[in-house]
């Protein structure tokens, strides 16, 4: 059976092939996009999410959450998503708009009438709207089942050498977030780098013939190969933590204690995995991927899309 599904998310190229593999999969029945500011303002992301979601033919609703960061005035630019959030990907301009209710006060007001662990998240762009919902509405969270969350690195990072994109953007938020008890699980950088959008897994989007999966070959074939890295094809980031709920033997990793790092020096927005556990150390809160099987991630993400 279905599960009950939010994408808490920030479009972003990455964030709207997640929808669209959200959209795609039995497994979930996704009920909201709720959108974060990341990417791009989150206006832009509310008309993104729009857009990704009426080429799919869905009339999923859209819920415009927080509109900055709740410890820095944050904003990536247009480094790798393109000043518009989609590289420049011609879509017609959405015909719907958001719902008039806020993301925040929409999740309370869902998971509050929710069975207890009944509704699934998968949270791709700064944690600020869940970081808000533990804040302001704590009886709310028990409607919450899993958390899958993109964000962070075992390792180095990609904005700077200790932290990736989305924890760097809400470092506050995500400390709010790993510190509440949820059922989390992290997919970091460490393995959405061997997620690669390479040419033959472009080509078998293509070679599908379908509109949807065309647009994603078509986002894909823009997403910056990060050649510094000496990639065979841009990571695809977000689509990684809708699969870690939808096929878990796909992936593997450890259930760790994971910090955040919180102060304002080179560290700031650092996942602080504890990935060699010692007995006697602070316990686990999350389960922390660091490996997924991405010939067959590619190849399920090429029926399902
Ligand atoms: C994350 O940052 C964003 O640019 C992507 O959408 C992804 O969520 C990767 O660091
Ligand atoms: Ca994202």
């Amino acid at each position: 059976m279905a599960r009950r599904f939010i994408l808490d998310c920030d479009p972003g190229q990455d964030d709207a092939v997640a929808i669209l593999l959200a959209l795609g999969s039995p497994e979930l029945a996704l009920e909201a996009v709720t959108i974060v500011a990341g990417n791009v303002g989150v206006d832009r992301g509310v008309s993104n999410a729009l857009k990704i979601l009426e080429l799919a033919g869905s009339a999923v609703p859209v819920y415009r959450g927080a509109p900055r960061s709740l410890c820095r005035d944050y904003s990536l630019g247009d480094r790798f998503h393109g000043t518009d959030g989609l590289m420049g990907l011609a879509l017609p301009e959405p015909t719907r708009q958001a719902e008039p209710e806020s993301a925040v006060p929409f999740l309370a007001r869902t998971l509050s009438a929710a069975e207890p662990g009944s509704i699934d998240l998968a949270c791709v762009g700064p944690l600020t709207n869940l970081a808000l919902l533990l804040i302001q509405y704590p009886e709310a969270t028990r409607g919450i089942g899993r958390v899958a969350i993109m964000g962070g690195a075992i390792g180095l990072g990609n904005v700077t050498p200790a932290a990736e994109f989305n924890i760097h953007a809400d470092a506050l938020a995500a400390d709010v977030v790993f510190r509440s008890g949820l059922d989390l699980t992290l997919v970091p950088l460490d393995l959405t780098h061997q997620a690669l959008a390479t040419e033959a897994r472009i080509a078998a989007l293509r070679a599908t013939g379908k509109p949807t999966a065309h647009a994603v070959a078509e986002l894909l074939a823009r997403y910056p190969k990060l050649e510094k890295f000496n990639f065979a094809g841009g990571p695809l980031h977000d689509p990684c933590a809708v699969a870690a709920l939808i096929w878990p033997d796909l992936v593997s990793g450890r259930k760790v204690h994971v910090e955040i790092d919180t102060t304002s020096g080179p560290g700031h927005g650092r996942t602080l995995v504890h990935w060699w556990a010692k007995t006697n150390g602070p316990a686990a809160n999350a389960l922390v991927l660091d490996r997924i099987d991405a010939d067959q991630f590619y190849r399920h993400l090429t029926a399902r899309v």
